[in-house]
């Protein structure tokens, strides 16, 4: 998982200088789906669940699931969500960054750091003897904190030799429930949030996520270890 986390890891950070105005989120994909097979990995979305591509990109009110098209060419002041999952030896790894494409309102960067932030309010939380939703709980009070409100109806996940594993990781919810955080527990933790409010639906091609309301979206997603001392990230 270690492994296949640094291609992750890799892959978003390269990412940070290929977004920019004119470049289509098939390119992304192209960039992305090569990158993952360069470093004799595979690409872990695509085919899961009849997914066609190898990566997810969400543009603006597009929340997860976005599908590349070579129809979808970045502009000046949009923000893409880039979803990346990779397999090593039958290990997976998944993460997610939005990045803005050239210059963005305040408004987009600060729900952008918003998002980014909530998930290291909830890693304070990554560590023996605290409760799964003691996580939950530091990332939506963040984010209502900061006026964005946390996408209900799609959580983060308990992830190894299965993209998606036990348990369940709301982003929102009370402190001091569920099961207790253990040391090889390995969770994807990524909260996702709305400018506006927080409902969502799928647009007809079955995959995208749009919020209902047409305000932006932001993601934010590692792959972390809960150890013995501080929680390990895989994917950073
Ligand atoms: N990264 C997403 C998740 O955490 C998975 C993408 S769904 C796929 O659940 F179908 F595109 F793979
Ligand atoms: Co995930």
């Amino acid at each position: 998982m270690r492994e296949a986390g640094k291609c992750t890891a890799f892959i978003l950070e390269a990412l940070q200088d290929r977004i920019r105005p004119g470049i289509s989120t098939l390119d992304i994909d192209r960039f992305v789906e090569k990158t993952i097979k360069d470093h004799g990995m595979l690409p872990a979305f695509k085919g899961y669940n009849g997914y066609p591509a190898s990566v997810c990109t969400s543009v603006n009110q597009q929340v997860v699931h976005g599908i590349p098209s070579a129809r979808c060419i970045l502009k000046e002041g949009d923000i893409v969500s880039i979803d990346v999952g990779t397999i090593y030896r039958s290990y997976y790894s998944d993460a997610a960054r939005t990045y803005p494409v050239g210059e963005i309102s305040p408004e987009a960067a600060r729900l952008i750091a918003a998002a980014k932030e909530s998930f290291f309010k909830g890693l304070q939380f990554c560590r023996q003897g605290y409760r799964l939703s003691d996580v939950s709980a530091a990332i939506q009070s963040h984010v209502e904190g900061e006026g964005f409100s946390v996408v209900r109806e799609f959580v983060g996940h308990g992830i190894g030799r299965k993209m998606h594993e036990e348990p369940q990781i709301p982003n929102y919810g009370r402190a001091g429930r569920g099961p207790k955080l253990a040391p090889g527990m390995v969770l994807a933790i990524e909260p996702m949030i709305n400018a506006g409010d927080w409902p969502v639906e799928v647009l007809d091609d079955d995959w995208t996520v749009e919020t209902r309301d047409g305000s932006l979206s932001a993601h934010y997603e590692n792959t972390v270890v809960i150890t013995e001392g501080e929680p390990e990230l895989l994917t950073i």
